[in-house]
C-alpha cells in the first residue's frame, strides 16, 4: 500500500474516533431476506456466476515449491488440481482422466513426476500432455494430441494462484483488484510462507461466514474476552474497488500515531488491514502473518472453511519463534474465527427456516454487508465488472 494511502487511512480513523464514530456508514438501515442463505435455487445460481464467472483464489505458491509439487482445489465441485511442472510453471488442470474420467491425483498434496491414472494407466506429463495410452492398438482412431489434460487459465501474481473456471483465455489479477493490487505488493505476500492450511466444515451459508468479517460491530460484544482488547471499539473505515472491499480496523494503539511523524506511520503497526476479494476470499493483514481464507459452499447450509496462515519466516525463527506462531494460529482459528465468528453463523443457520425472522435487519454500521450482498445479487444478474473478464 502506497504510503500517502496508508496516512489517508490512518487519518481517517483518527477523524472516526475523533467524531466518537465507530465505524464509517454506508447508507440506510435495510431489510435483508433470510431465505437467500438456505434456498437451493440461489446456490446454484451462485456456483453457475459467481464461482464461474470470475477469478478465484486457490492457493499460495508456497505450497508447491518444487517442481512436481501438487495440490487438489479444495472444492470437490471443482475438480481441480494444481501442479508445478518440470519448466517451474504453475498450471491447473482438471483432475479427470481423458479416457473414461478416473481422479488422477488422490491425496490433496503430494509430488509427481507424471500423472498416472489408477484405473487403466494411461499417463500424462506435467503440462498435460497425454504422454501414453496403454493397449493403444485397442484405440483405433484416437489421436493422443487430442485428449490432453483439460487445462483452465491459471494465473500466478502476488504469490497467489488463480484461476479462472468459466474462461478459457488468460486473466489479469492485477488488473481485477484495481488499486488493491499494490497493496498486495508493497504487502510482500509473494515471499511470505504457508505455515498450516486447515479445512473444515461450518454449518452455516458461505456467505454467512464472510460477512461475519465485514463489521465492526459486534467486535466488543461477541469478541469481548479475545480480540476486543487488541481493537479501538471496532473504530473502522472501508473503500471498495469494483467487488472487492477493503477494511481497516484500528488496533488499540492507534492514538500513538498521533505523536510520531507522518513519514513514518506503518498502517500495520496501527491497524488491521481487511480484504474481500470477491467471490470468496478473505485476506487479514497483521504485521507479521496473513490469514487467507477461503469459503466454498457444499450446499446452502454448508461450506468448507479453508484457513491458510502465511508468515514471514525471518520473524519466526527457531524452536521459539514457531511456538509463537502456532500459538498465534490456534488463536485466531480455534477461537476467534471458530469458536467466536462461526459458531455465532451456525447458529443463525440453524433457526433460519424457523420464521422467527423473515429478514435480518442491517443497520447504517452494518452497510458492508448490504454492498457484498449487492455485488452477489448484480453477478447472478450477469452483470460483470469490466475487469472480470
Ligand atoms: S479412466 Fe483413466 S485410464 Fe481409464
Ligand atoms: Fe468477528
Amino acid at each position: 500500500m502506497k504510503h500517502v494511502e496508508q496516512v489517508r487511512i490512518l487519518k481517517r480513523l483518527q477523524t472516526l474516533h475523533k467524531q466518537q464514530l465507530h465505524q464509517e456508514m454506508v447508507g440506510e438501515t435495510v431489510f435483508l431476506e433470510v431465505d437467500r442463505y438456505y434456498r437451493d435455487d440461489i446456490l446454484r445460481l451462485e456456483e453457475e456466476t459467481v464461482f464461474h464467472d470470475y477469478p478465484l483464489v486457490v492457493g499460495h505458491v508456497s505450497q508447491i515449491p518444487r517442481k512436481g509439487d501438487y495440490f487438489i482445489c479444495d472444492w470437490k465441485k471443482l475438480p481441480v488440481v494444481v501442479v508445478r511442472g518440470h519448466d517451474d510453471t504453475v498450471r491447473a488442470f482438471f483432475n479427470v482422466c481423458r479416457h473414461r474420467g478416473a481422479r488422477l491425483a488422490d491425496d490433496p498434496t503430494g509430488n509427481l513426476k507424471l500423472f498416472v491414472c489408477p484405473y487403466h494407466g494411461w499417463s500424462y506429463d506435467l503440462d498435460g500432455k497425454l504422454r501414453n495410452i496403454t493397449k493403444k492398438e485397442c484405440f483405433p482412431g484416437v489421436n493422443p494430441c487430442e485428449h490432453n489434460l483439460v487445462e483452465l487459465p491459471t494465473e500466478v501474481d502476488f504469490g497467489l494462484i488463480w484461476i479462472h473456471p468459466g474462461s478459457t483465455q488468460m486473466f489479469s489479477p492485477r488488473e481485477y483488484l484495481g488499486p488493491f493490487a499494490e497493496d498486495l505488493d508493497s504487502f510482500g505476500i509473494a515471499e511470505l510462507v504457508s505455515y498450516k492450511k486447515v479445512e473444515s466444515v461450518k454449518t452455516a451459508n458461505w456467505k454467512l461466514l464472510i460477512k461475519t468479517y465485514l463489521e465492526g460491530y459486534h467486535v466488543p460484544f461477541l469478541h469481548k474476552d479475545t480480540l476486543a482488547a487488541a481493537f479501538r471499539k471496532g473504530v473502522l473505515c472501508y473503500d471498495e474497488h469494483d467487488r472487492h472491499i477493503r477494511l481497516a480496523a484500528a488496533r488499540t494503539n492507534f492514538e500513538h500515531v498521533a505523536k510520531i511523524p507522518e513519514d513514518e506511520w506503518n498502517i500495520l503497526d496501527y491497524a488491521s488491514v481487511y480484504y474481500s476479494f470477491f467471490p470468496n476470499c478473505f485476506f487479514i493483514m497483521h504485521p507479521d502473518y496473513v490469514s487467507l481464507s477461503m469459503f466454498w459452499p457444499l450446499s446452502p447450509d454448508e461450506t468448507l472453511w479453508t484457513h491458510n496462515m502465511l508468515y514471514q519466516p525471518d520473524r519466526f525463527k527457531g524452536e521459539k519463534g514457531q511456538a509463537a506462531l502456532e500459538k498465534r494460529f490456534r488463536f485466531t482459528n480455534d477461537v476467534v474465527f471458530d469458536q467466536e465468528d462461526f459458531a455465532i453463523s451456525e447458529g443463525i443457520q440453524s433457526s433460519l427456516r424457523s420464521r422467527a425472522n423473515r429478514t435480518h435487519i442491517l443497520g447504517l454500521e452494518e452497510g458492508l454487508l448490504v454492498r457484498f450482498q449487492h455485488n452477489i445479487d448484480t453477478a447472478m444478474a450477469g452483470e460483470k465488472v469490466r475487469a472480470a473478464d
